[in-house]
């Protein structure tokens, strides 16, 4: 099944890498936009999509056309990344650390306990005068930011209970394929594997991994509760995922384009934030209830201690991420202060 999956995705990746749809046009003489990730169809991020697409439609409909390819079937997101930055297809939703290899500013998302609250985090990245700075930092790799959608709070799960930070020890955990997330999860003990959201499921329902790290989307949404049955609240990132856009594609839009797309993108993320929240609470209830998942509340502190570290270490080694950081320690205090 896992073959045909990738089959599939090969042959459309091709498809579209070839413009076989001719270079991006359809029979109607549109302008094929071709949008890609990795959620299903019911992910906040999708419906945020969904938005951009009729946005979009609705005032340049004559010129543009909107397709949105779900489930990774354009290919993981390090591959879809790829073809957003070739132009086969004009944008992607990329998760930040998948964005490091090509702006190592982003690392600073994969540093765990970075932000104090999600009062923070909401803060700082809805702060977009100062985000435009960041988004522009892939430009050399052919692409930019266009918006952020939340992608919640990152925590363990696995198949036997993490109830303290010794409970990782020797387990072999998924994560994304960067490098300071293989250092983050090493550093709390655990054994980091780095591979492609898609191959997760199977890894853990073979053994290969014991588990993962993740919102509460990717129980259901993902069905990984079917195969791991104890998700812990240590909360040791909050991260955003991005809208990507090819930089030439953003470049050939006329001054009028543009203002639609980058509304289109505002809009995108309005409905993705109303329905995150929501679709949290609905996912905790489903894999509570329909998948027997158990959610564990444990000593954040005792986690948080373990890894605190890594901040110094992280910021000695990559000075691209030392503004940010204080940036976000500013806010921090504001919000704690009450100000
Ligand atoms: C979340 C996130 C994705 C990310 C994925 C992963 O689903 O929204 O951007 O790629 O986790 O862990 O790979």
């Amino acid at each position: 099944k896992k073959f045909l999956k990738r089959l599939a995705a090969g042959v459309l990746a091709a498809a579209v890498a070839a413009g076989l749809s001719g270079c991006g046009m359809a029979t109607s003489g549109k302008r094929i936009i071709r949008i890609s990730h990795a959620q299903a169809e019911t992910h906040p991020e999708h419906l945020g999509l969904l938005a951009f697409k009729q946005y979009v439609e609705e005032r340049l409909g004559d010129k543009y056309e909107v397709q949105i390819f779900p489930n990774e079937i354009l290919g993981s997101a390090q591959k879809a990344i790829e073809l957003t930055q070739t132009g086969a297809i004009d944008f992607v939703v990329a998760g930040t650390a998948n964005l490091e290899t090509f702006a190592d500013v982003y690392e600073i998302f994969s540093m765990p306990y970075l932000f104090d609250s999600e009062e923070v985090y909401r803060s700082v990245m809805e702060d977009t005068d100062y985000m435009q700075n960041i988004y522009a930092s892939t430009d050399e790799a052919g692409f930019r930011v266009v918006t952020w959608y939340n992608a919640g709070t990152r925590n363990f799960y696995a198949k036997t209970p993490i109830r303290t930070p010794d409970d990782l020890k020797g387990k072999k955990i998924r994560v994304q394929q960067s490098p300071a997330s293989v250092a983050m999860v090493n550093s709390f003990g655990a054994a980091a594997a780095p591979m492609g959201f898609g191959d997760v499921y199977t890894a853990i329902q073979q053994g290969v991994i014991d588990g993962a790290e993740n919102n509460e989307l990717a129980l259901t949404n993902n069905k990984h509760g079917e195969v791991a049955k104890y998700y812990s609240y240590n909360k040791h990132q909050m991260v955003p995922d991005m809208l990507v856009g090819n930089l030439k594609f953003l470049n050939s839009l006329s001054p009028e384009e543009y203002e639609v797309f980058e509304e289109a993108a505002k809009r995108s993320t309005e409905v993705e934030l109303a329905e995150w929240d929501k679709s949290i609470e609905e996912a905790k209830e489903k894999a509570k209830t329909d998948m027997g998942v158990e959610f564990i509340d444990v000593d954040v502190e005792a986690f948080k201690e373990k890894v605190l570290p890594l901040h110094e270490k992280m910021l000695k080694e990559n000075p691209k991420i030392r503004d940010l950081y204080q940036h976000i320690q500013d806010e921090n205090e504001k919000i704690k202060g009450g100000q």
